[in-house]
């Protein structure tokens, strides 16, 4: 890791090279070889634009910064006094159960129960994770291994990809932007390679894709056929617009033979930095995460559990209200964008816009350099689409975390920086169409 020459020195000590049992490579003092299963993760595509944004902060500007699915609102009043009241108490400063406390465990269980109809045993169906996201790398630790094959969406949410990839396992990745393409295409690789478990993410991100019910229910029907394990990620299960509303894949006869579920406190409630997410569905798959939790992790600080339940009992009033305050959010930058002549795919739900990159930059420019563009001229950060994986290239995702004004904002500056080459495109394009 460390390129610098180190100084000459007297070694002493005998080379490990020349011993029969010893490590056939040399390592120096001060050189680490990381271990091979970091080279196997893909590039992070969006280190360029974070350290973009920072140098222009630190030169002062003012970045209004969509790049970052990271709420921005924060959770109930009275969900951060029991935070407080909680962390008073002397008696929750201890290590908590890994697992998560059996009256959160309940709380989830009966959250299921009132928003799908769905009924779990809070004892062995449900566990409390880390947020979804080291759920479901702990998952894939607990499920995959070399040899296994995981068939994951693309475009793709990094962590799944990575997640995969540190178990030792091999993604498979195929288009979900079309939801029944994306149940034919599981089907067709099945006939030929057997992969151990097939991800499943709607809303999506990037995307936004949605499904309905009848969606769940042919991809359980697959799963029962050829005998993978379902994962739904259900991260945005509560931020959705214009009357949808998310299915959940346990809400489908015999679901539970097969799948587990994710989801989170993160985005509709506003705790993303309280890192409190859940696993829901399958008991032997939930024993399996629970085991290799119980090794890694010593569970969540124990206030913020007993915070979670008052979110999850008295918060669903809350979920509604910032589920309308991105909706607007939505609204003002999809017309805005329309307005200076970028039409953009209005999403059904999710906190994401998945832009197309417009004419004429789209034949010219990768989506790394459209987003570094609207970075340096017009003081906007997005995500490349390629960050996404290939299938993300040609597309930039923006997210709904600043306000209206700053949308407004963010609009005429893009607008400001795209200038007449949008204006004139968007014309002929109309013209044509
Ligand atoms: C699809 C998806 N899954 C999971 C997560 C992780 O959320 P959490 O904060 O619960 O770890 C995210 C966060 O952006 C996400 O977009």
């Amino acid at each position: 890791m460390n390129d610098t020459p180190q100084p000459a020195e007297p070694d002493t000590t005998p080379d490990p090279s020349e011993t029969s049992d010893g490590p056939q490579e040399v390592q120096r003092p001060g050189e680490f070889r990381v271990a091979d299963r970091i080279a196997s993760l893909p590039p992070y595509l969006f280190a360029r634009i974070n350290q973009l944004t920072y140098q222009k902060r630190r030169a002062g500007n003012d970045v209004i910064d969509m790049s970052m699915g990271n709420p921005s609102d924060p959770p109930a009043q009275r969900v951060i006094d029991k935070l407080s009241e909680a962390a008073n108490d002397p008696r929750n400063h201890g290590y908590a159960p890994a697992l998560g406390i059996m009256s959160l465990r309940r709380e989830v269980a009966s959250r299921y129960l009132k928003k799908w109809g769905v009924r779990l045993d809070p004892e062995s169906e449900v566990i409390s994770t880390l947020g979804s996201k080291e759920g479901f790398g702990h998952l894939c630790l607990a499920v995959i291994g070399p040899g296994d094959s995981v068939v994951v969406p693309a475009p793709s949410y990094p962590a799944h990809v990575y997640g995969v990839a540190l178990a030792g396992g091999k993604a498979i990745l195929i288009d979900t932007t079309d939801p029944s393409r994306y149940l034919s295409d599981i089907a067709r690789t099945c006939e030929t390679t057997r992969p151990k478990m097939v991800i499943v993410n709607f809303p999506h991100n990037p995307t936004a894709t949605v499904v309905g019910p009848d969606f769940y229910e042919e991809v359980v029907r697959l799963a029962s056929r050829y005998g993978f394990m379902l994962v739904s990620d259900l991260a945005y299960a509560d931020v959705t617009f214009d009357g949808y509303t998310s299915p959940s894949i346990l809400a489908v006869e015999g679901a539970k033979r097969c799948s587990v579920e994710f989801t989170t406190m993160s985005k509709g409630f506003n705790m993303a930095g309280w890192r409190v997410g859940f696993c829901a569905g399958n008991r032997d798959i939930i024993r399996a995460l629970g085991t290799i939790k119980t090794y890694y992790d010593y569970g969540m600080f124990r206030p913020i559990q007993i915070a979670a339940i008052m979110a999850l009992r008295h918060g669903e009033a809350d979920v509604e209200a910032q589920a309308k305050v991105y909706e607007k959010r939505r609204d003002v930058l999809c017309d805005g964008l329309a307005r200076i002549g970028w039409p953009v795919a209005v999403p059904k739900a999710s906190m994401f816009v998945w832009a197309k990159i417009p004419e004429p930059f789209a034949t010219r420019m990768t989506s790394m350099d459209f987003a570094t563009k609207l970075l340096e001229e017009a003081d906007v950060a997005v995500s490349p689409g390629a960050g996404f994986g290939v299938a993300g290239e040609g597309y930039v995702r923006l997210a709904l975390i600043e306000n209206e004004n700053r949308l407004r904002q963010a609009v005429r500056q893009i607008g400001r920086a795209l200038g007449e080459d949008l204006k004139a495109a968007s014309g002929s394009q109309r013209e044509v169409g």
